[in-house]
């Protein structure tokens, strides 16, 4: 446990930034725990070769062992040390995606990571960033780095490093603070389930259309699908994840019908609770009614609403919101892993109207 979190404030535009990257990766190759920007969300890395580190990774976040981490590399190289033998479907999706939003779940050497990392899976989530400071992060601290999400379990992940802070002050040895992250939600999770089938078990970043367009001959089973049929096979899917501290509640039904029974919740509540409305900027003008009002971006460009998705919530929370009502968007593109999210925050609490 540290007592300061150092902050490394660093601009890619100016000349030499690669160097002030030097101290936070000694400190990850020292054991300790460093969260850094990627293209989804903030990550909180450590030596994933390295019990000790990777332990208090767990302990920071106050996450449940029993939910692996994700392992990052910088070059394709690093990969033959951590995993056993991939597939054609495998090596297809890393030349398409990688550096990119997606983790792909493979068979885990043995004794080469802390089993901590894989909370005792014989597989392993890897994933290469597109974020040039995790990156040389990487590169410079020379060892693969596992890393969740920089958030304390159960709140929703960072898009800001001042996010990271809020959450990990003083348990961390310190946060590369690059500005936002790009994507805003986190990696599309696989699992190559036969030579020919890619099982989806996170809807993120790379899209279901990005899969398919990549691998016209696999057959795609979605996450949705899976739930209804199965136990879920990836750890992180049994949590609630990214709940802010109201009641949060998705509408879903025709945009008149939507607008008219959260205005009508409104009424009831809003005499006697904090209540607050997450909308696309199309509707906005439709909530006036409500003291507290957060704008989604336009309902036509999903990857907005994603981007500011998690800032939302915890802005919710700052604001002091006990109950919130959202609305939903569709499920095509991002719009998949937005509602993905959107549900689990809500603790699936939504409404048809
Ligand atoms: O975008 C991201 O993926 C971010 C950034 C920091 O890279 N990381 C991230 O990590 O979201 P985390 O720990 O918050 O989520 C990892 C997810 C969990 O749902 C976990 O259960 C799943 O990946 N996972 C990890 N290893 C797995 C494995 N071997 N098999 C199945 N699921 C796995
Ligand atoms: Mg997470």
């Amino acid at each position: 446990m540290n007592n300061t979190t150092h902050i490394w404030k660093i601009n890619i535009q100016q000349s030499g930034w690669q160097q002030q990257l030097e101290a936070a990766a000694l400190a990850l190759q020292q054991g300790e725990q460093v969260a850094f920007p990627t293209e989804t969300v903030y990550g909180l890395g450590a030596d994933a070769t390295s019990s000790s580190a990777v332990q208090g990774i767990f302990t920071a976040k106050g996450r449940p062992s029993d939910n692996p981490l994700i392992v990052h590399i910088s070059n394709k190289q690093q990969l033959d040390g951590l995993v056993e033998r991939y597939d054609g479907l495998a090596e297809q999706l890393m030349e398409r995606f990688w550096p990119g939003p997606l983790t792909i779940v493979l068979p885990v050497k043995e004794g080469v990571l802390s089993p901590y990392v894989t909370a005792g899976l014989a597989t392993v989530g890897i994933r290469m960033p597109n974020h040039p400071l995790a990156l040389e992060l990487i590169n410079q601290a020379n060892c693969p780095i596992a890393a969740p999400s920089a958030n304390r379990s159960g709140r929703p992940s960072p898009t800001l490093a001042e996010h990271v802070y809020e959450d990990l002050a003083d348990q961390i040895a310190g946060i590369v603070d690059g500005g936002a992250t790009g994507v805003g939600l986190e990696s599309t999770v696989v699992e190559i389930a036969s030579q020919s089938t890619i099982r989806v078990l996170r809807p993120g970043g790379v899209t279901e259309d990005d899969l398919r367009q990549c691998c016209p001959q696999a057959t795609i089973l979605t996450e949705t699908e899976l739930q209804s049929k199965e136990a879920p096979r990836s750890p992180g899917m049994k949590y609630t994840h990214y709940a802010p501290k109201g009641q949060l509640v998705v509408v879903k039904g025709e945009d008149a019908n939507v607008t008219a029974y959260i205005v009508e919740q409104l009424e009831q509540y809003q005499a006697s609770e904090r209540c607050a409305v997450l909308a696309f900027a199309e509707h906005i003008d439709d909530y006036h009614y409500a003291e507290h009002v957060i704008s989604m971006g336009s309902m036509h460009n999903l990857e907005e609403a994603a981007a500011s998705l998690y800032a939302a919530l915890r802005n919710f929370d700052e604001r002091g919101i006990t109950r919130i009502w959202s609305e939903a968007s569709g499920y095509d593109g991002i719009g998949a892993a937005l509602m993905n999210r959107l549900h689990k925050a809500a603790g699936h609490d939504i409404v048809h109207v």
